[in-house]
């Protein structure tokens, strides 16, 4: 089932799914980790690091999959996904370089990557625990509405609405890739937890439809409800629109403690 967390904030969750992955980490050393980009995740990472350093944990051991990677953009642009992570995951918590992937958005080699990609994630075992955000159509990676929920990772056009909202980040939304890679519904599927986080009023309509709204290629999020073990938290902004907001705040008020997150 889906647990829905409503929380004051979103530093609160993200110290919530940053013990979430120390803890991990404690128990397997070769985790094997699921990376979001986006604004979303950034204060997990900064507290996760921070963690990392206070307690002397060896993440040597640990791998990192990238969701997406926009295609034709070189590696060394401030927002291509190999940048982005290599500056906000890999480096701040210390992982491996040679143990986080993204995958490639070089166009000569498109065709092939996402099924290379996909052999990869298989022989690193599966991804423990996959960090998702949530774009305003309800996208997850760079999986646009009308997404097959059984695809695997290939290549996506992007929606002109995800262009402009990516666009804070360029210097126009000329400089915005139309075309992206990135792990299909399917693929986030096999992970084992799913932990989706989302924040302000902006993601509000998406996250109804993610929780409670058919599951349907149209809102992409929605597969989570096919999954077993996912987790969404989301700020009071964000939970404006669920209709059944005071049964998910009540069971995690009054979660038993033998039930783990
Ligand atoms: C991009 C990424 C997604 C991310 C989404 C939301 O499209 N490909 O993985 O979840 O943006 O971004 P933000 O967290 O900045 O709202």
């Amino acid at each position: 089932m889906t647990e829905v967390v409503v929380v004051k904030n979103k530093a609160q969750a993200s110290r919530i799914v940053s013990d979430l992955l120390v803890k991990s980490i404690l128990k397997n050393p070769k985790l094997v980790l699921g990376l979001a980009t986006g604004s979303t995740p950034l204060e997990v990472y900064k507290m996760l690091a921070s963690s990392v350093k206070k307690q002397g944990i060896d993440v040597s051991g640990v791998r990192g999959f990238a969701l997406d990677e926009y295609v034709a953009l070189p590696k060394g642009h401030h927002e291509s996904y190999h940048f982005v992570i290599n500056s906000t995951v890999v480096q701040p918590i210390g992982l491996t370089p040679e143990n986080a992937h993204v995958p490639s958005g070089d166009a000569s080699t498109i065709q092939r990557a996402g099924a290379e990609y996909e052999e990869l994630i298989k022989a690193s075992g599966g991804v423990d625990v996959q960090i998702l955000g949530i774009g305003t159509d309800g996208h997850i990676g760079f999986n646009e509405p009308g997404s097959s929920l059984a695809s695997r990772t290939r290549i996506k056009t992007l929606t002109e609405q995800t262009r402009l909202n990516n666009a804070q980040f360029f210097s126009s939304i000329d400089e915005v890739p139309s075309h992206a890679i990135t792990q299909g519904i399917g693929t986030i599927l096999e992970a084992r937890h799913l932990v989706l986080m989302a924040f302000g009023s902006a993601k509000a309509k998406a996250v109804a439809n993610t929780l409670e709204g058919p599951v349907c290629a149209f809102c992409p999020a929605s597969a989570l409800q096919l999954h077993p073990h996912a987790t969404v938290f989301v700020d009071q902004d964000a939970a404006t629109e669920l209709q059944n907001i005071d049964y998910y705040k009540w069971s995690y008020e009054n979660k038993p403690s033998w039930q783990e997150l």
